[in-house]
């Protein structure tokens, strides 16, 4: 079966060919930085008109870059959902059309599925079921993930995503957009026991995750240096906010292999190709003794061929959708 993928949720285009579920022939991604870059954040509207004039640009360079003709694609997948309206809107409707004019299946696939299964994009792959940590700009989940098409979310974050506050301390120190990479880049040069910020581990029990409080203790921070002149030590703040999530982050995803007594690990997501939070979950998975899986890093952040694969599994399971299937803005794996 030759996919045709196409995820358009935020402020990535891509465009993917898998054969069946695992053979990636093609993954091509436009991202948006240049336009989103001078606000220090993604800009909605801005993003939904980049899609629509790179869409079909992507695609037509997936196809000749796996060296498939249109008419050869057996079925379409597209991110429905979640992910901003307008951005999901061009891509989803991309493809039913698409669908439409083929006259083959079109599926909507959960972009959580998509991170959920891209671990079977890399050469290690985990077996089911297993715990994962999908960490990225819009999300921050612990899932309990039993087969291709079955997921239990075991935790979310309950306000900001870790990614979401990566960028919002890079906005603050003025590193630049997207925060990640500049924050953990600076945090090399500085201590990560410079600041003592507040970890929010929540109740004894909870899986669920909260970013707002340390980026608030970040915020007032930096005003009091602000405030009193004096020089601001960036490279330590970065190092210990970047502390402080890595630490969470790794905590509870061990306590989710825990309390649910699997022994299998995916670390998913745009924030899994942070250096500190890979080297960090690597050291506690070998202490306690669990198997982890992280996919190349090119599969971490938006794509489209984790998509196809979910969009394969999906189709096999519940076949194509129809013509009035609309995108969501909200999660709906929980
Ligand atoms: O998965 P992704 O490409 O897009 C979605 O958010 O869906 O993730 C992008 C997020 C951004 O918030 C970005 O700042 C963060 O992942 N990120 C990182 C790193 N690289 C990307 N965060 C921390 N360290 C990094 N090295």
């Amino acid at each position: 079966m030759l996919i045709l993928a196409i995820e358009s949720s935020c402020d990535d285009t891509a465009a993917a060919v898998l054969k069946n579920d695992r053979t990636v022939l093609s993954s091509v991604v436009s991202s948006q930085f240049d336009i989103h870059g001078r606000y220090g954040g993604i800009v909605p509207e801005l993003a939904s008109r980049r899609h629509i004039e790179a869409i079909w640009p992507v695609v037509d360079e997936a196809l000749r870059q796996a060296d498939v003709p249109l008419g050869d694609i057996d079925v379409i997948a597209a991110t429905r959902g979640p992910g901003l309206i307008g951005s999901l809107l061009v891509g989803f409707t991309f493809a039913k059309g698409l669908a439409m004019v083929l006259d083959v299946p079109c599926v909507g696939v959960d972009h959580m599925a998509g991170h959920l299964l891209s671990p079977f994009l890399a050469e290690q792959q985990p077996e089911f079921p297993y715990v994962a940590l999908v960490v990225s700009g819009g999300n921050t989940s612990l899932y309990r993930v039993r087969d291709y098409t079955s997921y239990d979310c075991l935790g979310r974050t309950r306000d900001d995503a870790a990614g979401e506050a990566f960028d919002k301390v890079a906005k603050l120190l003025d590193l630049g957009y997207p925060g990640g990479p500049a924050v953990s880049q600076t945090a090399e040069q500085g201590a990560a026991d410079a600041f003592d910020f507040p970890r929010a581990w929540l109740d004894p029990d909870s899986l669920d995750f909260s970013f707002s409080g340390l980026k608030t203790s970040v915020v007032n921070q930096v005003g009091l240096f602000r405030r009193q002149q004096h020089f601001l030590p960036v490279a330590d703040i970065c190092a210990s906010f970047q502390e402080a999530v890595v630490d969470v982050l790794a905590g509870k995803t061990l306590r989710a292999a825990e309390r649910t007594g699997l022994d299998r690990i995916v670390l998913a997501g745009g924030v899994a190709a942070n250096a500190r939070l890979r080297e960090v979950m690597q050291e506690r998975c070998a202490a306690a003794n669990l198997r982890l899986f992280i996919p190349p890093p090119g599969y971490c952040t938006d794509n489209a061929a984790m998509i196809g694969l979910a969009g394969f599994h999906h189709y096999r399971l519940g076949g194509g959708i129809t013509p009035d299937t609309d995108v969501y803005s909200r999660p709906r794996l929980h």
